[in-house]
């Protein structure tokens, strides 16, 4: 196989992703699929070459026009829609979340596996540049021991507006932007073992028809149906004894800010900015980092599942990671709702 062949499958995250298969060297973009034709023309003619366009998705999996898929639906939809793609024997890509329950994510990863196709997931955080420079980094022993970690995703107003279904069905904050912030943190600390969660959880602007996107008003008929988190936050412990706390807001009255706060024996680092802090003869020494404007994430990803199909390289975002991560989401939602620690066993 010389060429990548990739079919799309949902035409709002599937547009950047898509965009980055069809301008890499070693992969083209030749199905798309979408249950709304209109999102699909349009995004078709931006594309290089002809793409066959499909409303069923069990139609794309069985054709052969395509050698891996891309899922980009709604969270609720990918393990359904993944588990069919390797069926048909497809390698697949998913988006974040991977599932909607550490049940189905674990379903997945199962049936892919046994399947031998590859699985990835797309994590725009975890390739993004500015963790990628610090992944090398912890790799070269920078940070001695990484025993700590915080991670944070708030949003001052960022309820998304355009879909019940979505909040309803799918998740919310912690499943939608926390998934973003402890995929990245738990990825630089050396994927350690979870062991125990616990975590507080709640919805304080949805319900009331605050915190929408960007200060953006809705009706007390939309606000009526909101039933998930707009926050979540707690800590994870490691089998290992790291600690990592992590939280996630929709909506709140705090300024907005992704962050990862690294702690190592050696040295430590922010992610936004990037920024590393060790001590130099008994002195606080604090470096800023300016990377070069390098490729998107979007290219990082696209590249290295071309590289994982064609080449057979290591996946460094298996399918698997995106099940612990679903594993450790659900858990501190659940500490949540029980108002204890949860522990997690079985991530074998
Ligand atoms: N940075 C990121 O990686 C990132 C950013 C945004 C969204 N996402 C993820 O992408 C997913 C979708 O979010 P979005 O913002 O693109 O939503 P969206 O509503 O803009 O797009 C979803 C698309 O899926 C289509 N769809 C729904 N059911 C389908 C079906 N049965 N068959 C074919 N198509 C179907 C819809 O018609 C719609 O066009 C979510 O899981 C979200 O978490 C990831």
């Amino acid at each position: 196989m010389g060429t990548l062949r990739v079919g799309i499958v949902g035409m709002g995250i599937g547009r950047p992703n898509g965009r980055a298969f069809a301008r890499g060297a070693r992969s083209a973009v030749t199905a798309l699929c979408d249950l709304d034709p209109a999102r699909m023309d349009d995004f078709a003619k931006e594309l290089p070459a002809t793409v066959t366009q499909f409303t069923d998705f069990k139609a794309l999996c069985r054709c052969d026009l395509v050698d891996a898929i891309f899922i980009g639906t709604p969270n609720q939809l990918h393990v359904p829609m993944a588990l069919e793609a390797v069926k048909c024997g497809k390698h697949v890509m998913v988006t974040k979340p991977l599932a909607d329950s550490g049940t189905a994510a674990r379903k997945l990863v199962e049936a892919q596996e046994a399947a031998g196709v590859v699985g990835m997931m797309s994590l725009s955080t975890r390739f993004g540049a500015e963790c990628q420079y610090l992944a090398g980094q912890a790799r070269a022993g920078l940070f001695g021991e990484l025993y700590y970690g915080r991670a944070r995703s708030i949003r001052r107003s960022g309820i998304p507006d355009w879909n019940t279904g979505f909040i309803a069905r799918g998740g919310g904050a912690f499943r939608d932007m926390g998934v973003h912030v402890l995929d990245a943190a738990w990825y630089l600390l050396g994927q350690p073992r979870p062991a125990t969660v616990s975590g507080a959880a709640g919805a304080r602007f949805g319900p009331r028809g605050e915190g929408y996107w960007d200060f953006r008003r809705v009706p007390e008929s939309f606000s009526a149906q909101y039933d998930s988190d707009d926050y979540a936050g707690g800590l994870i412990r490691f089998e290992n004894g790291t600690g990592l706390q992590v939280e996630s807001f929709w909506a709140c009255h705090q300024p907005g800010e992704l962050q990862i706060e690294l702690f190592g024996t050696a040295a430590g680092a922010t992610l936004h900015p990037l920024r590393t802090f060790t001590t130099i003869a008994g002195a606080p020494h604090d470096t800023t980092v300016n990377l070069p404007k390098g490729p998107e994430p979007w290219d990082r990803i696209a590249e290295h599942f071309t590289a994982c199909v064609l080449d057979g390289v290591p996946c460094d975002a298996p399918l698997r990671h995106g099940w612990i991560v679903q594993e450790m989401l659900e858990a501190l939602l659940k500490s949540a709702e029980q108002g204890k620690e949860v522990r997690l066993r079985g991530l074998d």
